[in-house]
C-alpha cells in the first residue's frame, strides 16, 4: 500500500464533490459564509451565530452536519495514515519492512519513527472516527441530507500529508478537532434550541471523543518534542496557521456575529490553557474587523452617502 498519499488520490464515489475551501464558503447555503452577512445594510451589528432563528438555519445546519461527515471521514484517513506512513520507535527494521524506505525517502527532514503507543491512540481515534462518520451519515439524514448534496474539502487530510507526525498532530488533532469542538458545541445547542434530541445527544457523545483526540494531540506533541524546541516550535506555528485558516472571516469566536461559538470550557477539558483559547479569539475577531471593513468599503463604494453612517 502506498505511503504519504496525497489529497487528491483518496479514495471516493461519484456522489463526493471535492471543491476548495473558498468555494465551501462561498457556497450561498454555509452557514459560514463570510460575505458581508454579519452586517446589515445600514452596518450595524447582527447576530450571525447558527442558531434555529436564523432564516437559512436549514440550509446553514444541514450543510454543517455534512462538512462534518466529510471531516470525520477524513480524520479517519489521516489518523489511519499516521500508523502506517512512520515506522514504530524501537522496532527492527526488517526485509518486509524495506517497503518503508520509498516512505522515508520522502521523509528527508530526519528521523520520524513514532512511539507505539502513539500508534496506539491514533488507531483508537480511528475507531472513533469511523463511529462518528457513521453517526453523521444518519444525522445527515434525518436531517434530509443526502451524501454529495454539499460539496467536500480536503483541507483537514491536507494537513495530515505533512511529512512530520508532530506536524500532523498539531494540525489536525489541535488546531481542527479543536475547531471540532467548537463546531459540535454550536451543532448541541442548535439541537438543544431545535428540539431535537437526536441531534443533541449525538453531538454531545461526539463532542466527547472530540476532546479526548485534542488531549492525545497536545500531550504527544509536548512528549515527542521533549528536547527538541525547533521542532515543538515548527509544529506550533503550524498550528497557528491552520488556526487561522480556519478562523477565516470570524467564523468562531465569543461573539455572537459568529456562526460557531468558541466552546472555552470544552477547550479547557481537552488542555488548551486559557491564553491559548485567548489567542484563537484574538485572531477570529481580527477576522471579524477586517470583514466588517470590507463590507463598510463595499457599501461606501455602492452608495457613497452610506459611508458616513457606518
Ligand atoms: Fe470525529
Ligand atoms: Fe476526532
Amino acid at each position: 500500500m502506498r505511503k504519504f498519499l496525497p489529497a487528491d488520490q483518496l479514495a471516493r464515489d461519484e456522489r463526493f464533490n471535492t471543491i476548495t475551501m473558498q468555494d465551501r464558503f462561498n457556497d450561498p447555503r454555509s452557514a459560514l459564509g463570510t460575505g458581508d452577512a454579519a452586517t446589515t445594510t445600514a452596518g450595524a451589528r447582527q447576530k450571525f451565530r447558527l442558531t434555529p432563528e436564523r432564516r437559512d438555519a436549514s440550509d446553514g445546519a444541514r450543510g454543517l452536519m455534512h462538512g462534518i461527515m466529510v471531516g470525520e471521514i477524513q480524520a479517519l484517513e489521516g489518523a489511519g495514515r499516521t500508523c502506517w506512513d512512520f515506522d514504530t520507535a524501537g522496532v527492527a527494521k526488517t526485509s518486509s519492512t524495506g517497503a518503508h524506505s520509498a516512505g522515508a525517502a520522502q521523509n528527508p527532514s530526519g528521523d520520524m519513527d513514532v512511539p507505539f503507543a502513539l500508534k496506539l491512540d491514533m488507531a483508537r481515534q480511528c475507531w472513533d472516527e469511523a463511529r462518528h462518520v457513521e453517526i453523521s451519515i444518519k444525522l445527515s439524514d434525518w436531517m434530509g441530507t443526502e451524501i454529495g448534496q454539499f460539496a467536500e474539502n480536503t483541507v483537514l487530510f491536507a494537513a495530515a500529508c505533512s511529512s512530520d507526525p508532530v506536524l500532523r498532530l498539531a494540525g489536525v488533532n489541535c488546531a481542527l478537532e479543536g475547531l471540532a469542538i467548537d463546531v459540535f458545541t454550536t451543532m448541541k445547542e442548535f439541537g438543544d434550541l431545535a428540539g431535537d434530541p437526536f441531534l443533541e445527544f449525538c453531538e454531545d457523545w461526539m463532542l466527547a471523543d472530540e476532546v479526548t483526540h485534542v488531549k492525545m494531540g497536545s500531550d504527544w506533541l509536548r512528549k515527542v518534542t521533549e528536547n527538541d524546541p525547533e521542532r515543538r516550535k515548527k509544529a506550533l506555528d503550524f498550528q497557528a496557521v491552520v488556526d487561522k485558516l480556519f478562523s477565516y472571516g470570524g467564523t468562531r469566536s465569543d461573539s455572537d456575529e459568529s456562526p460557531i461559538g468558541l466552546a472555552r470550557r470544552f477547550r479547557a477539558l481537552a488542555g488548551f490553557t486559557d491564553d491559548e483559547v485567548e489567542a484563537i479569539n484574538d485572531v477570529s475577531v481580527q477576522a471579524l474587523e477586517e470583514r466588517r471593513a470590507r463590507g463598510a468599503a463595499a457599501r461606501a463604494s455602492a452608495d457613497p452617502a452610506s459611508a458616513t453612517s457606518t
